[in-house]
């Protein structure tokens, strides 16, 4: 694999909105990021990824984007962005910004002009297609509920495209203006110095446009038509004149929202010469402890959590680098979606980040994850402020769920969770806002805060701090990023084991979700007791040192260990 300067990423994500507000209106700003930055140094990322800050109505939290050149007064101006992007670049971070290209808000100036005048040029930059027998072209269904089409008001029989809201209008990517507009915009917001883009629902942008009705597949008559908007064949031409035109000028490190990546796409979308960068696993993203599925199998589900991460890093097998991450803004709260009530404790809550950190690729943390933020449940939907986790509650309800049981639903899967504001200290508001929080604080921050475990030494902070400087232990590093990956104990229930290996290093990560002790013969391990005895113990969750003997290691409950193996065979490859 050719080096690049991103294949070092340590990333960390920001919801602004959510971060830390600086002029006591409620919500966070670009310069409350700008006031952090230390903070974000010192847990040792190297790479801001920025969700929307772009002006925007809020819809979708400013994934409806209404001016791609300019930032939303309520995060600062744009000469507050160029000073967090010089200020990060001193202390060796880059930034990157979200591109929402899939759609754009319906108060673009862009949709506005539509709206007037459907059959002209900027008509032509959106989805307008006349209905069909009294309704919409077709029953495809918006990824956030309802059908996929609006009508245009004041036209007969009119309707446009949007597969999120129908405030975010999806814009037409056959359109060659279009493209190159989008390319003209991420070309200056590249000179301002970014390092890149997280590129939003990108794999969306290619439809087929087939109006035949599709089977239902729910009550409401509609057809999430995945096939016909997701990956469709074409879909790469667009990507590669986007990079071509738009970041490859920059060397711009780009994060594809591109889920399910076929192994002979591979090359194509991650690649040496493929569309981006990266693409985010999201193999960990369908599990949840309290999804029904699971029946409360805490270890079942943990054992497919450890064969889809093998997997997609199979799918790969070192041609590209995935891009590993456990939270963002669209998930609940890792802690509470992988650990059962009962089995969350210092230990589990430490071991689950070990899970996925060594792997191959670049790694993602999201704010709040280093200090264990957990998911706030509401007593009531009236609490929630996020229109598709109202319009999931809704699809509960039509499902045949009483209130109480989709209440339950949402609050142990909606993404809002994750959208609480940053605690930094045991203030009013966490130290998050000297006015009224925009979405409620949770209550927890009272005791689980930046601040405390800064003091504490022995805190997940610290924790996570040591995590990040292990993976980038210049010794280290390049084993964690080009080395093999060679899954171990993958019949052992509980288990999530792996080597990563290459001339310099052998290292062993081993985690384990049981609650009790479990023997390991090492040679099931492939460490043999010589390699054990002379090895380092880079990482571990216990005071006291592993236990193994006698060509043995017990792990303890929840134990998690991180070994450079040593002696004559290390590094043999
Ligand atoms: C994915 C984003 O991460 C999510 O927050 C947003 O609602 C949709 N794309 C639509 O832009
Ligand atoms: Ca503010």
């Amino acid at each position: 694999m050719k080096k690049q300067w991103w294949h070092r990423t340590v990333g960390y994500q920001i919801y602004p909105k959510s971060f830390q507000d600086t002029n006591g209106d409620g919500i966070g700003d670009l310069q409350g990021v700008i006031r952090r930055l230390d903070k974000i140094a010192a847990l040792g990322a190297n790479v801001i990824w920025l969700c929307p800050v772009f002006p925007s109505p809020m819809v979708d939290n400013g994934y409806d984007v209404s001016d791609y050149m300019d930032i939303d007064p309520c995060f600062g101006s744009m000469e507050d962005m160029k000073e967090l992007i010089a200020k990060a670049k001193e202390k060796g971070i880059r930034i990157l910004m979200d591109l929402v290209a899939n759609h754009s808000s319906d108060q673009h100036e862009w949709f506005q002009k539509a709206l007037r005048d459907p059959y002209g040029k900027y008509g032509n930059y959106y989805v307008f297609r006349e209905g069909r027998a009294g309704g919409p072209p077709n029953n495809w269904r918006s990824i956030f509920g309802g059908s996929a089409w609006e009508k245009v008001p004041g036209r007969e029989n009119l309707y446009y495209l949007h597969l999120f809201t129908k405030q975010q209008p999806d814009l037409n990517w056959e359109n060659p203006e279009l493209r190159e507009e989008i390319c003209r915009i991420i070309r200056e917001w590249m000179e301002l110095g970014l390092g890149g883009f997280r590129l939003d629902a990108i794999s969306h942008l290619k439809k087929n446009y087939d109006y035949e009705d599709l089977p239902a597949d729910g009550p409401d008559g509609l057809c999430l038509a995945f096939d016909h908007i997701n990956n469709v064949k074409g879909l790469s031409d667009f990507l590669l004149e986007l990079k071509e035109k738009a970041f490859a000028p920059s060397d711009a490190l780009t994060i594809g929202e591109y889920d399910n990546m076929k192994p002979e796409d591979v090359e194509a979308v991650i690649g040496e010469n493929g569309s981006f960068s990266s693409v985010f696993d999201f193999s960990h993203t369908h599990h949840n402890v309290y999804y029904p599925e699971w029946n409360g199998d805490t270890l079942g589900m943990f054992n497919d959590y450890r064969d889809k991460l093998f997997e997609a890093q199979k799918v790969v097998d070192g041609r590209g680098l995935l891009c590993n991450f456990l939270e963002n803004h669209d998930k609940n709260r890792c802690i509470d979606r992988f650990l059962a009530k009962e089995d969350r404790n210092p230990h589990s809550i430490r071991m689950l980040p070990v899970t996925n950190f060594f792997l191959p690729g670049i790694v993602f943390l999201y704010q709040g994850q280093e200090i264990g933020m957990r998911d706030f449940p509401k007593k009531s939907m009236d609490e929630y402020v996020d229109a598709p986790t109202h319009a999931e509650y809704e699809e509960f309800l039509k499902k045949g769920l009483t209130p109480e049981e989709a209440l339950f639903r949402i609050n142990s899967n909606s993404r809002e969770h994750s959208r609480t504001p940053m605690q930094w200290d045991g203030s009013e508001n966490a130290g998050f806002t000297t006015g009224t929080p925009w979405f409620a604080v949770n209550p927890n921050y009272t005791w689980l805060n930046y601040e405390a475990q800064e003091k504490d030494p022995d805190s997940l902070l610290h924790f996570y701090r040591k995590l990040v400087s292990v993976r980038r232990r210049p010794d280290l590093e390049e084993t964690f990023i080009y080395g093999r990956l060679i899954p171990r104990l993958q019949d052992r229930s509980g288990i999530l084991a792996y080597e990563r290996r290459d001339e310099r290093n052998r290292i062993l990560v081993v985690t384990s979700a049981l609650s009790e002790e479990m023997r390991l013969p090492l040679a099931e391990a492939d460490a043999t007791e010589a390699l054990m005895n002379e090895s380092e113990l880079l990482l571990d969750n216990y005071e006291t040192a592993p236990l193994f003997e006698k060509g043995e290691l017990t792990l303890r409950p929840w134990e998690c260990l991180v070994i450079r193996l040593g002696g004559k065979e290390r590094g043999t490859d």
